[in-house]
């Protein structure tokens, strides 16, 4: 059984990404060292009495001094909440939680992230620089404006990973989706595994793509959750072919592309 632990958690630095994104670093030594990439923490500000319920974050990276990081991006209250964190303040902290991603030990792996679904990207992009050569990993990414872009690109180019933009406004790399940059690439840069997480319409699109070219793809995707542990059946997705359902906080976030109906 993998290792869960439920603690407090100490905020150790909080920089400011963008105006509404925020990167929390936590002090949980036994998490940053359980974590995998594409395994999610629960987070709830200890300062905070509302909202009670914890919150599923990608953990997006971890560090040699027990640190782990997520990025928060401010939805409603409980992100409002963890936003507004100082230096200092604790969470409360459960994980790591769910199945994340399959690593190769060789080939071109593809990291295509929308938005705040670059978090769980960067932990994997730290861990198969291990693994892979920076030339055999690609990163595409998509935003909303090229300043968000660049924001979420800088800890990937500070990996030494090159960096392909898409955003919406076209004030920077390609004015349209991130899916079109992956179904543009070319034949000497075909991947043999894809890696997407982003919001959904972006997800069907790199798994329509992928599918179509034969390029295996995982996907991490998201789903409101109340317990993170499969108790409350709260998390179902439609499991392709008319299957049933699968839990995204057990059985993912991570899935095979295939798995999921779209
Ligand atoms: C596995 C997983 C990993 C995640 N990783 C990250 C991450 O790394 N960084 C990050 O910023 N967020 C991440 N999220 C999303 C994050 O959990 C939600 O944004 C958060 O729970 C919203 O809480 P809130 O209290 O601020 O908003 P709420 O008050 O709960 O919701 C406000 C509004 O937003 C809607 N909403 C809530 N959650 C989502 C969602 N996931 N997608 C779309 N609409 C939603 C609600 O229906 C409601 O209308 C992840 C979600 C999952 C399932
Ligand atoms: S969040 Fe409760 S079962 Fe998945």
């Amino acid at each position: 059984m993998m290792a869960r632990y439920q603690l407090s958690a100490t905020v150790t630095a909080r920089p400011q990404v963008t105006g509404d994104i925020v990167r929390l670093a936590l002090l949980a030594p036994a998490v940053s060292q359980a974590a995998t990439p594409g395994q999610f923490v629960m987070v709830r500000s200890a300062v905070a009495l509302d909202p009670l319920l914890r919150r599923p974050f990608s953990v997006c990276r971890v560090n040699g001094d027990g640190t782990l990081e997520i990025l928060v991006k401010v939805i409603g209250q409980g992100t409002r909440g963890l936003a507004a964190l100082k230096v200092g303040d604790q969470v409360d902290l459960l994980g790591p939680l769910g199945h994340g991603f399959v690593m190769p030990d060789q080939g071109r792996a593809c990291l295509v992230g929308g938005g705040i679904g670059a978090a769980p990207l960067l932990f994997l992009a730290q861990k198969l620089g291990e693994r892979l050569p920076a030339s055999d990993i690609q990163v595409l990414l998509g935003a909303r404006t090229g300043a968000e872009a660049m924001a979420l690109a800088l800890p990937f180019r500070d990996l030494g990973l090159p960096v392909q933009l898409a955003t919406d406004d076209g004030t920077a790399g390609h004015h349209g989706l991130v899916g079109e940059l992956l179904a543009a690439l070319t034949s000497g840069a075909f991947p043999t595994q894809v890696y997407a997480c982003g919001p959904h319409p972006m997800l069907a699109a790199v798994a329509r793509i992928s599918t179509d070219r034969g390029w295996p793809c995982q996907v991490s995707t998201e789903a409101i959750m109340a317990c993170g542990l499969g108790a409350c059946l709260g998390c179902a997705v439609p499991r392709n072919g008319g299957r049933g359902y699968l839990h995204v906080c057990k059985q993912g976030p991570v899935f095979e592309a295939g798995e999921l109906q779209w």
